[in-house]
């Protein structure tokens, strides 16, 4: 009995040290996308040619606070940085995609402390954008957009070895049978300080064949390590 308790309070200790009282996530990901990718299931034009942000997601809740209502001026020293780093590919005038992420994201993320205000959350996604500088580290090992197509596991070990932590790369699947996958979103996991963790991979899906596949909403979706990755040039 003691014992249990012993361990039970343990636990408890554990997570309070983890958690504030306001804070409900326990993993912050950082979601970059390529934009050729991006485009050639959106439908709009780009020529940008590096990894942007796509947003930086609390593991737990979608829009927490709805009238925690985006306001622009409060970021405004970031919008140079923000135009190019987290571009809004489909509007790239507006600001229509910052208040996205905001509303469905970003109130989330504001429970920590760290991240309790639209500076806060903003400059923090930018600064951990820029620190690990994915786009280099693609170049440094020679991983680059290219009419080839890489093996998965190529891909993988490398990103995994230089960040020491599993990053999770998502792939589109062409509808067809085709016998490639399209390199698209990579996500990187930080704790609640901000350290580098495992991103979860979620076990592979059954294969499907082309006529499921067909039917399938396109989008992102963990690669497949055995299927050859595109990782498309821009145009
Ligand atoms: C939602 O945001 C508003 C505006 O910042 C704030 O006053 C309110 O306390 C927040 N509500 C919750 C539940 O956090
Ligand atoms: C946006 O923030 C600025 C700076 O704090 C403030 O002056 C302005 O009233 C806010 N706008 C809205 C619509 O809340
Ligand atoms: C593919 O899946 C469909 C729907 O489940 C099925 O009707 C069809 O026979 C399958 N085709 C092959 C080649 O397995």
């Amino acid at each position: 009995m003691k014992l249990i308790l012993l361990h039970f309070l343990a636990a408890a200790t554990a997570s309070a040290f983890v958690l504030s009282p306001q804070q409900t996530w326990t993993k912050l990901i950082l979601t970059h996308h390529w934009p050729t990718t991006f485009c050639g299931m959106e439908k709009c034009h780009t020529k940008i040619d590096s990894w942007t942000l796509h947003g930086l997601w609390a593991n737990n809740g979608n829009d927490c606070n709805a009238t925690w209502h985006f306001n622009v001026t409060l970021i405004e020293d970031l919008l140079p940085d923000m135009e190019k780093s987290w571009p809004d590919l489909l509007n790239p005038e507006s600001t229509k995609f910052w208040k996205y992420e905001w509303y469905k994201h970003g109130t989330c993320a504001a429970k920590a402390e760290s991240l309790n205000s639209q500076h806060k959350y903003f400059s923090k996604a930018l600064e951990l954008y820029h620190k690990m500088d994915l786009d280099s580290v693609l170049k440094k090992f020679d991983i680059n957009p290219s009419k080839q197509y890489y093996p998965f596991g190529h891909i993988q070990d490398l990103v995994d070895g230089f960040y020491g932590a599993k990053l999770k790369l998502q792939c589109v699947h062409p509808p067809e049978s085709a016998d490639y996958q399209i390199l698209g979103q990579i996500e990187i996991c930080f704790t609640p300080d901000f350290s580098l963790m495992d991103c979860e991979r979620e076990t592979r899906e059954k294969p499907v064949n082309s006529s499921v596949k067909a039917q399938a909403k396109p989008g992102f979706s963990v690669c497949d390590p055995e299927v050859p990755v595109y990782y498309p040039p821009t145009m």
